[in-house]
């Protein structure tokens, strides 16, 4: 099939790569002329694993081109996924200024028949929205149809969650369009669920809510383990082992960032406002999640003793592992209270260190976890990748000024770090 898509972000790079994996022939579109350069030469703006491989592939077999241009996608396509940044507005709710923006060039370019799919995150009654701005501007309503059609792939792993989704989302008003998604991932052999726009729409923000209100809740949980002298690791394996809550999204820790479960969860509470509901539970689940960062710091703050000429060691700057995006990652926040604090920060991320030495120039970054130790009163684990997990605890006691651990993602072994003489603190246990 032919298909466009607009945006070269996460979501519509990943998309575009993965469907001309498939063998449909993709155009994606950005405005950007430096992106557009870049991805032209198979070099993608993102770190995310194998999408560089499949754009270089795309691009040699002649499945996938880039473009600045959506007249040219509009002309060339039969389907036209809008998957622009809805980043949140002032007021938290996503500001839908470049979906609207896209919509109007669509209507300037529509030459036949095209089916217009909202996949970036867009509030109930978006695909409203778009479909009024093509009738307003002229276009026939028998020449579009507009499909809500959610993207659920996570940073680290979109490529693989892409082409292995456990369900796909159509919204549609009319079968026509919603059977031509149908046709395009039937591929993949995954469960298809066909609903209204407005059903679509909410399918998005209920699940990122949902999945952030899990993690809220074992946070919640982990806070009464520390009081009760209980351990959450040995509660939360208890309570998945129950399939009607299921085991994951039930590791306590710092909490959630990235760029969508904060975004989606205060989307969500802007959404119930709008519409006269006051989403309370989500308020709360928001709440927990920065207290818990919050409470984390305090705890160490309160064990040195104030962070006054102290140096603090952070492993770990993304707001997950495999990935370099740092939207709402937990170590902005707490570089931010240990160095406003007199602290100093000593810090190494595999791949996040460039995106947060723009925000922080003034910490040291290293290139391992030991050159972090060497010298710090405390080691705090903010991140969990691979290369922090194994590290060899009697070289590091060796390095540190204090021998402090804090491990914000509950990976470490205890026993394993006391042998080695180091005070341990975790999150829940
Ligand atoms: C999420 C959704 O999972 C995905 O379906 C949606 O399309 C985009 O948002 P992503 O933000 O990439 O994906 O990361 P995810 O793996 O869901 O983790 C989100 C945050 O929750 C991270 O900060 C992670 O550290 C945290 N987390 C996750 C926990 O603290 N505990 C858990 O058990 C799981």
């Amino acid at each position: 099939m032919r298909v466009a898509v607009i945006g070269t972000g996460y979501v519509g790079l990943v998309t575009g790569v993965v469907l001309a994996q498939l063998g449909n022939h993709v155009i994606c579109v950005d405005n950007d002329p430096e992106k557009v350069k870049k991805l032209r030469q198979g070099i993608p703006p993102i770190y995310e694993p194998d999408v560089e491989d499949l754009l270089k592939k795309g691009l040699a077999a002649g499945f996938l081109c880039i473009s600045d241009s959506i007249e040219e996608a509009a002309e060339n396509s039969d389907i036209i996924m809008i998957a622009v940044g809805t980043p949140p507005g002032f007021d938290g709710a996503p500001d839908m200024t470049a979906v609207k923006a896209v919509a109007s060039e669509i209507a300037k370019s529509i030459k036949h028949y095209t089916v217009i799919v909202n996949k970036s995150t867009v509030p109930v009654g978006s695909g409203d929205v778009v479909e009024k701005i093509l009738l307003d501007a002229g276009v026939k309503p028998d020449m579009f149809d507009v499909v809500s059609n959610p993207e659920f792939l996570r940073e680290g792993s979109a490529v693989y969650d892409t082409l292995h989704p456990d369900r796909i989302v159509i919204g549609a008003k009319s079968k026509e369009a919603a059977d031509k998604l149908v046709e395009l991932y039937h591929p993949l052999g995954s469960p298809v669920h066909i609903t209204d726009l407005a059903s679509a729409e909410l399918i998005k923000y209920a699940s990122n809510s949902f999945l952030a209100t899990k993690i809220s809740f074992i946070n919640a949980i982990s806070r009464i383990c520390e009081l009760s002298g209980a351990n959450v690791g040995d509660v939360a394996k208890g309570m998945g082992a129950d399939r009607r809550i299921g085991d994951q999204f039930l590791q306590a820790g710092l909490g959630w960032g990235g760029s969508c479960l904060p975004k989606d969860v205060q989307g969500l509470i802007k959404t119930g406002e709008r519409l006269g509901y006051n989403f309370e539970l989500l308020q709360a689940v928001s709440d927990i999640n920065e207290d818990q960062t919050a409470n984390f710091v305090r705890r160490l703050e309160r064990r040195l003793g104030g962070f006054e000429e102290k140096t603090i060691g952070l492993l770990g700057l993304a707001f997950k592992p495999n990935t370099d995006d740092i939207r709402d990652a937990k170590s902005l926040v707490i570089i931010k209270e240990i160095l406003s604090k007199g602290g100093k920060v000593r810090a190494s991320d595999p791949i996040a260190e460039k995106n947060v030495r723009q925000v922080f120039p003034q910490i040291t970054y290293l290139k391992s976890a030991y050159e972090v130790a060497k010298g710090s009163d405390a080691l705090l684990l903010v991140t969990e990748w691979s290369e922090f997990r194994g590290l060899d605890w009697d070289m590091i006691a060796l390095l540190l000024k204090q021998k402090i651990v804090f491990d914000g993602r509950r990976v470490y072994d205890r026993g394993a770090l006391e042998k080695s003489g180091i005070e341990y603190h975790t999150i829940g246990s």
